[in-house]
C-alpha cells in the first residue's frame, strides 16, 4: 500500500448528525480496546454469531487489535458520549491468491439502529477499502438479519453463496450462512494490479 493509499486518514475524525443525536467517526487505534469490549458485550448474542472473532471476549478483541496494528483490519468508530454506538471494519490479508479481497463487518448498538449508522459506517468502509486497492468486497451474515440484508443490497451487494448450516449458535443449533459480494468498479475476473502497483506505474 503507498502513502496515498492511506489517504482515508484525512477523512478522520469528523461527526456525523443523525436524528437522535450527532455522533463522531474516527478510525480506532488499539487503546479503544477496552470501550470496545464495553460496546460489544451488550450486544445481542445473535449479532455476533456472523463474526470471526468473539469480538465480547478479551481474547477475541486482543486479536482485533492485534489485526489493526498489523494493517489487516481498519475500522471507523462510532461515538457519542465517550461511548462506542457502532462500528463498521474491513478486514484483508496478505495472502496471493486472496489479496484483493476484503471482508465488512458493521455493528450498530440496538438504540442506534435505523437511522442511517449502519449504512454510513459501510459506505466510510468500502471507500476505505476502495483507497487500498481492493476490489471484491464480501459481508458474512445469517439469512434472517434482515437489516444486515438490506443495508449491504442497498448499497449494491448482492447473494453471491449460502452455505447451508454453516453457523452454530451458541446453543448448539445450526444456522445457514449468506455470503453477500460488491465488485469495486466492476471488478470481476481481470487481472489484479495493486493500487500500490497500479500508482507506481502510472
Ligand atoms: C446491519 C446493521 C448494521 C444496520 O444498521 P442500521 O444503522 O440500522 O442501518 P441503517 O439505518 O443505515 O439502514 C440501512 C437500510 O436498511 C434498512 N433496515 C435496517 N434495519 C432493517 C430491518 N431490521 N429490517 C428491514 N430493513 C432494515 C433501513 O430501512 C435502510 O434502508 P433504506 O436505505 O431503504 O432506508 C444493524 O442492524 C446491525 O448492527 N445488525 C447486527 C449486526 C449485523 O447483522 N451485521 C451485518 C453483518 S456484517
Amino acid at each position: 500500500m503507498g502513502e496515498n493509499g492511506r489517504s482515508f486518514q484525512n477523512r478522520f475524525p469528523r461527526d456525523l448528525a443523525l436524528p437522535g443525536g450527532s455522533v463522531s467517526l474516527r478510525l480506532m487505534e488499539a487503546p479503544d480496546r477496552n470501550v470496545i469490549l464495553d460496546f460489544a458485550r451488550k450486544l445481542p448474542t445473535d449479532d455476533l454469531l456472523f463474526l470471526r472473532l468473539n469480538i465480547a471476549s478479551s481474547e477475541g478483541m486482543d486479536e482485533w487489535v492485534h489485526n489493526v496494528l498489523a494493517g489487516r483490519t481498519i475500522t471507523v468508530l462510532a461515538e457519542q458520549g465517550g461511548a462506542v454506538v457502532g462500528y463498521a471494519s474491513i478486514h484483508h490479508n496478505d495472502a496471493m491468491w486472496n489479496r484483493h479481497i476484503g471482508e465488512i463487518r458493521v455493528n450498530v448498538g440496538a438504540e442506534f439502529r435505523k437511522q442511517g449508522l449502519g449504512r454510513r459506517l459501510v459506505e466510510e468502509v468500502f471507500g476505505i477499502a476502495r483507497d487500498i486497492g481492493l476490489r471484491k468486497i464480501s459481508a458474512q451474515m445469517t439469512p434472517d438479519q434482515k437489516g444486515a440484508r438490506v443495508t449491504f443490497e442497498r448499497l449494491g451487494f448482492r447473494p453471491e453463496a449460502l452455505l447451508a448450516d454453516f453457523v452454530v449458535d451458541r446453543e448448539g443449533k445450526t444456522r445457514d450462512l449468506l455470503i453477500m459480494t460488491l465488485d469495486v468498479e466492476g471488478f470481476t475476473d481481470v487481472e489484479y494490479v495493486s493500487a500500490a502497483g497500479a500508482r507506481k506505474a502510472s
